[in-house]
């Protein structure tokens, strides 16, 4: 990490391609014997380098916007091996998908499958739709990230969904083969993802029953990661192979779309430690990393383990790791006992691989940070840190765009 932060210079993401090819080996391999498909969640982390190797290790990918399925695309990922998911997909966003020729459009509301199905006519297409539906299951997870109660924006209540299905034929553009349901993320409990299989495995066979085949089943996904030291994740191989075991012999084809749990443990955040700074009644340890950088600790009160790239051995303080930005709510860790740290140290802030880069922002014209994947004992550059340049490209003074001036 030193010759990582030497080269590249903080802040900086960096990842582990063995722990992304691992964790995602994981739930293929539980899976292997079942018709089934890996679909990766980009919002984890959509950079090129990353979906390039999920990419070549096999993986189908889980998007919920035209600029992810662009990034799948460019990264060489396969588009009969995309989902659509999301609530609000644009009628661009649909045609850009169908004329790509997208796997599936996971939709989530009447309005949504009516446009679909007429973008679909006039494109002269017919592609596989499955309807989200809204289990109204709760789980135990930061309220953000929950999404499967009835008073969620997500997904189609049971009853509904089912009036659709009954009623394909309304929309003769569309091929209603498939089901989804998603209802969170960090979830440790993986006792309700099989709750809500159940659940919508009764639907599908409600379905079936009335002459409406539905051969394939997306569970979303949700499964939990360890952020702290003595957190104990579920194994993906042991709820994948759950999952296996819950759906042989239905007849139906399984897909699922983890993020956090295949990207989350392979990075981290490596930063430097700018000052140490005594107030009256604590300590601060203040960073080149920022809450621009890495939101979690701000939005959801997340807790990501701080430890110095190398460890003295000194004494253990207390003390808050803050960034530069300009509000107090900009913290990495509040109260945390850590070794003690000096100017310059380096700190790498653990489990950060997904939903941190993603979500960073030029906040306070901090531009973002670099990205590098390692492998072995290579070390590749797979983002540019921003320029300052960068930060200001696309914008004018006077309104009039520099190629007409
Ligand atoms: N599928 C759908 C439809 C989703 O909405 C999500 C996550 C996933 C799959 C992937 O879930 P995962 O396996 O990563 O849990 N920014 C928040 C997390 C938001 C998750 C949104 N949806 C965070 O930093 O915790």
């Amino acid at each position: 990490m030193s010759e990582v932060a030497q080269r590249f210079g903080t802040p900086c993401y960096v990842y582990s391609t063995e722990t992304i090819a691992t964790n995602y080996r994981a739930y293929r391999d539980a899976l292997g014997h079942l018709p089934h498909e890996v679909h990766y969640s980009v919002k984890a982390n959509g950079s090129l380098g990353i979906l390039s190797l999920l990419a070549n290790l096999g993986a189908g990918f889980d998007i919920v916007s035209g600029g992810e399925l662009f990034r799948v695309l460019k990264a060489g990922g396969d588009p009969a091996k995309v989902v659509f998911s999301g609530v609000g997909k644009t009628a661009a966003e649909l045609e850009y998908a169908l004329r790509s020729g997208i796997g599936s459009f996971n939709c989530e509301s009447q309005e949504e499958v009516e446009l679909l199905d007429k973008i679909a006519g006039q494109l002269e297409a017919r592609p596989v739709v499955a309807l989200r539906v809204n289990p109204d299951i709760s789980t135990e997870t930061h309220p953000y990230i929950a999404t499967g109660l009835r008073d969620h924006k997500f997904g189609i209540p049971f009853k509904a969904a089912e009036r659709i299905y009954r009623d394909a034929e309304r929309f003769p553009h569309l091929r209603f083969e498939s089901i989804s349901c998603h209802i969170g993320s960090q979830i440790f409990d993986t006792g309700v993802f099989f709750e809500v299989l159940e659940k919508v495995m009764a639907l599908v066979e409600r379905l079936r029953g009335a002459g409406v085949f539905i051969c394939q089943l997306d569970l979303g996904g949700g499964l939990g990661v360890s952020y702290r030291r003595d957190e104990n994740a579920p194994s993906i191989a042991e709820y994948a192979a759950g999952l296996a075991n819950a759906v042989e012999g239905k007849d139906l084809r399984l897909l699922i779309e983890p993020g956090r749990s295949i990207v989350g443990p392979a990075g981290i955040l490596l930063t430097q430690v700018v000052y140490r700074k005594i107030a009256e009644s604590k300590e601060f340890i203040v960073v080149d990393a920022a809450m621009n950088d890495l939101i979690r600790p701000a939005l959801y009160q997340s807790h990501h383990e701080i430890i110095p790239v190398v460890d003295r051995n000194l004494e253990v303080l207390n003390a808050d790791v803050v960034g530069p930005v300009c509000e107090t709510g900009d913290f990495l860790a509040r109260d945390r006992r850590m070794p003690t740290v000096d100017t310059g140290d380096l700190l790498a802030v653990c489990t950060a691989g997904a939903y941190g880069f993603v979500q960073a922002s030029n906040y306070n014209a901090r531009p973002r940070a670099a990205e590098v994947l390692v492998e072995g004992s290579k070390a590749k550059l797979i983002r540019e840190r921003e320029s300052y340049e960068d930060l200001i490209r696309g914008e004018t003074i006077d309104g009039d765009s520099q190629s007409a001036s």
